[in-house]
């Protein structure tokens, strides 16, 4: 059973697309901040077509940045403009929304909240986008001491979290404040493919999701999976399949992160086949 919405999302396809474009037509050195995507097979096709993934902008002179979906700090895009690059923005809509967001909350006085993973470049992207300083908070744990105090808190979200990570902090944040604003930034896409994971989870005997070990929101899928009951393994490719797993197993799901090309779910249903 493959999971609907398994695979790449509006997101990353267009990131993916741009950067494409950008790797055949660029001017000059064309790069990215850190891989296009959480995908080292798309990234090494990129790769041969020219695009130069850096991980910072200091020995890079002149050329094209194209900017990953996850989005770039104000500070860097402000260095990229300084170094005279032609800038190519990948930003993804949902995660462009969740930064403006913050801006408004920032703006109106709020202390602002980002529910999400404190490293993660998205989010990075999103407290890069104000002047001051947003607490980062994960939703799986007390936040309550983390916290500055503030009557009036704005929430955002990291696109990729899920569901119950934002409701939790909603809940911790409530009875500490007179004034609570909430953006529930989760994009549909995510929320679609956590939606039908669990729903697949729930329905057969052994769950594989197919993604980049490095990818946030495919390891949240195999966490869903495993929360609701299921043995689940996270893998990267077909190859790494042991035949043992599927002893005694009479039912297979499949799900894809967001930056998963359809070509190797495709292949890891053949492989599931086969075996
Ligand atoms: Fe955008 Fe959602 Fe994909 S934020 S990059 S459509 S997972």
């Amino acid at each position: 059973m493959v999971a609907r919405g398994a695979g790449f999302c509006f997101g990353v396809k267009r990131a993916l697309k741009m950067a494409f474009e950008a790797a055949r037509g660029g001017q000059g050195d064309v790069v990215t901040l850190g891989p296009i995507i959480h995908n080292p097979q798309v990234v090494a096709s990129l790769e041969e077509e020219g695009l130069r993934v850096v991980t910072s902008l200091e020995d890079v002179d002149g050329g094209t940045l194209v900017v990953r979906s996850h989005g770039l700090p104000r500070r860097v895009l402000d260095e990229a403009a300084e170094k005279g690059m032609t800038i190519v923005d990948a930003t993804c809509p949902f995660v462009k929304q969740a930064q403006d967001r913050a801006v408004q909350l920032e703006r109106e006085g709020h202390a602002v909240v980002v529910v999400g993973e404190e490293d993660h470049p998205e989010v990075l992207s999103i407290t890069g986008s104000l002047e001051g300083v947003a607490t980062v908070v994960d939703g799986t744990s007390p936040i309550v001491s983390d916290l500055p105090e503030a009557d009036r808190y704005g929430v955002v979200c990291q696109t990729t979290q899920p569901q119950e990570h934002l409701s939790a902090v909603v809940s911790e944040l409530l009875p500490r404040t007179r004034e609570l604003k909430v953006f529930n930034t989760i994009c549909e896409a995510t929320f679609e493919r956590q939606e039908s994971a669990l729903k697949a989870a729930r329905e057969v005997d052994l769950m594989l999701v197919v993604g980049g070990r490095n990818s946030a929101n495919t390891r949240r899928l195999w966490e869903l999976c495993r929360e609701a009951g299921r043995d689940a393994y996270h893998i990267e490719t077909a190859d790494e399949l042991e035949p043992e797993w599927f002893e005694g197993k009479e039912e297979v799901g499949i799900t894809g992160g967001a930056s998963t090309p359809q070509w190797i779910v495709d292949e890891v249903v053949a492989a599931v086949e086969r075996i």
